[in-house]
């Protein structure tokens, strides 16, 4: 440690928040020994998200903490969907916290703790979160994490490549299965609502057609599309599903209808359903994957550790001038600053004129219309 230059942070919260993935131990990595080697900043490390905050669950980090973190999955302060500024504890069912009392518990612990800055790496719910506690006169800096790669304000979430791949080798591996025994294959990718892991996977992996929920399928279309391939001597087809897709009716229906109609007809996930209307309209052989955790777990890939680390430097820049109330991101070839609003309670969708959707449909995909 030497504290080498003027630094405004002395004391830093560091906390992960929401899903974990591939690529946060990297960034913690990042913004620690940049705060600690560089700045002689003191480290405290918040368990389980802002859980951990509201029960003043932390721990000071030292060099040993933060070594040999770089290729580790997961996160090495643990996670958790606590959302202060809702009442009651998602994850223990128990509803009779108020909202008030935690973030008054979070500001209490953060002036105890000395803390100059909270550091939140997270995705939406995170990010948002970690708005709203800047306006209650916190300083806060984000890191935007998520296999979801939905983030407003930055062009890449890290955890999202790794994820990526996982979900192009899992389709690579279809292939050959649906080949062996001329079926259909519905494989279903991780998202939320948003369509980005995919597309992409869909196309790294050669998918004869990629439903994202921001173009609602027609299944008849997704049935001409299977046939024809059948009828031009393709024994098989790789339908790549994003969780959040929906069909043409659904897209026309009210929230409540909606969420009725899917009790109905998604019994697990859409990928069953799915795998079912394909049966149902064309009368071929098909199975469904539901991929699941497994494209958040084990190691990051090279790209997204090199995202990882160079934001996390990027937020100790931050925390050594006072800038706060920004969220580190890659815009371009470069990491910058955006202001916290920038993201806060926003998602970040496929747009409709995506380069990318023109040449899927290039390549003879089919995006279910
Ligand atoms: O945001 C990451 C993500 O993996 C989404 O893709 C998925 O919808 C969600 O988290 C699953 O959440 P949970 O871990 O709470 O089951």
């Amino acid at each position: 440690m030497g504290a080498m230059y003027h630094t405004a942070t002395k004391t830093l919260g560091i906390l992960t928040g929401g899903g974990d993935c591939p690529g946060l131990n990297a960034a913690i990595r990042g913004v620690c020994r940049a705060a600690y080697d560089r700045y002689g900043m003191t480290i405290l490390g918040i368990a389980n998200g802002y859980r951990g905050l509201i029960e003043g669950d932390v721990r000071f980090l030292k060099p040993e903490d933060f070594s040999g973190i770089l290729t580790r999955g997961g996160t090495i302060l643990g996670t958790s969907r606590e959302k202060p500024f809702k009442p009651g504890s998602l994850e223990d069912h128990d509803f009779s916290f108020r909202s008030e009392d935690k973030v008054q518990a979070i500001k209490e612990h953060y002036q105890q703790f000395n803390l100059d800055c909270l550091v939140v790496l997270g995705g939406n719910g995170t990010t948002t979160t970690g708005y709203r506690l800047s306006q209650e006169g916190l300083n806060v800096i984000g890191l935007p994490k998520t296999i979801d790669n939905d983030m407003v304000g930055t062009d890449r979430t890290f955890g999202f490549h790794s994820a990526l791949s996982i979900g192009t080798e899992a389709i690579d591996r279809l292939h050959s299965t649906a080949q062996s025994h001329n079926r259909v294959m519905v494989i279903e990718l991780m998202g939320h609502k948003a369509g980005w892991l995919a597309l992409y996977a869909g196309l790294a992996g050669g998918g004869d057609v990629i439903l994202i929920p921001e173009i609602p399928y027609d299944i008849k279309a997704i049935g001409r599309h299977l046939l024809k391939r059948a009828q031009s001597g393709k024994t098989f087809s790789i339908v790549v599903v994003a969780e959040g897709a929906l069909s043409i009716e659904e897209e026309d229906m009210e929230k409540k209808d909606r969420k009725k109609y899917r009790e109905k007809t998604v019994k697990t996930s859409i990928a069953y359903r799915v795998a079912q209307e394909i049966e149902l309209e064309t009368g071929m052989e098909t199975r469904a994957t539901v991929l699941g955790y497994v494209q958040r777990g084990g190691i990051p890939s090279a790209s997204d550790r090199v995202l990882a680390t160079t934001l996390g430097t990027a937020a100790a820049e931050l925390l050594a001038q006072g800038d706060y109330g920004k969220m580190v991101a890659l815009q371009g070839a470069e990491i910058r600053p955006v202001d916290l609003w920038v993201p806060a309670g926003k998602v970040k969708s496929v747009p409709p004129d995506y380069y990318m959707l023109d040449s899927a449909v290039a390549v003879g995909t089919c995006l279910g219309r």
